[in-house]
């Protein structure tokens, strides 16, 4: 194992959309280590079902929220497919940064994390604990509600509130 220091770390996910939760631990990620870089994966999440915005769309409104909420210096945004482990390699990057809000993230993210680290052991995994107030934050219940047609303003930024609002009324 080598000792050493981390100072890159891929926070990944499907980001379909980004919203107030992912944003808190891509700033907590930043405030612990010197450079972040957010993947955005091009595959199924854990809900089985494919992303409702394309990749682009998902990187762009990514982008932009980095903006908006003034935490995009030393953090860059880069879509990727396949083993999370690879990308982060090919990156450089020493380890992955992921929030935990309840039990059963901590069931899915610990087998992920031991798989991740069976292919690649020197890859770290670091996990944060959610800000209260995000704990109930999901891109699959900002999806239900925008596609309700209901407010979503305290649950994403901006940004992510129009690219809803304009792709659930096509
Ligand atoms: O936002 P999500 O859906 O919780 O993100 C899940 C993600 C993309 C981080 C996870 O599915 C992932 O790491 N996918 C890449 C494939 C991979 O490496 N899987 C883990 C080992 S089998």
């Amino acid at each position: 194992m080598s000792d050493e220091r981390i100072e890159h770390v891929v926070v990944p996910g499907t980001f379909d959309p980004v919203t107030f939760g992912h944003l808190d631990v891509i700033r907590r990620a930043r405030r612990l280590f010197p450079h972040v870089t957010v993947g955005v994966a091009a595959s199924v999440g854990k809900n089985g079902s494919g992303p409702t915005f394309t990749l682009d769309e998902r990187v762009r409104m990514v982008e932009d929220a980095l903006v908006e909420e003034g935490i995009a210096e030393r953090v860059d945004v880069r879509p990727f497919s396949g083993l999370l482990v690879d990308f982060v390699r090919e990156v450089g990057a020493g380890g992955v940064v992921k929030g935990l809000r309840a039990m059963t993230d901590f069931e899915y993210e610990l087998q992920q994390a031991d798989l991740n680290y069976h292919m690649a052991p020197e890859v770290e995994s670091v996990f944060v604990m959610s800000s209260p107030q995000f704990g109930y934050v999901s891109s699959s219940i900002v999806r239900e509600l925008a596609s309700l047609g209901s407010d979503v303003s305290f649950l994403v930024p901006p940004n992510v509130a129009r690219c809803l609002a304009e792709h659930f009324s096509r």
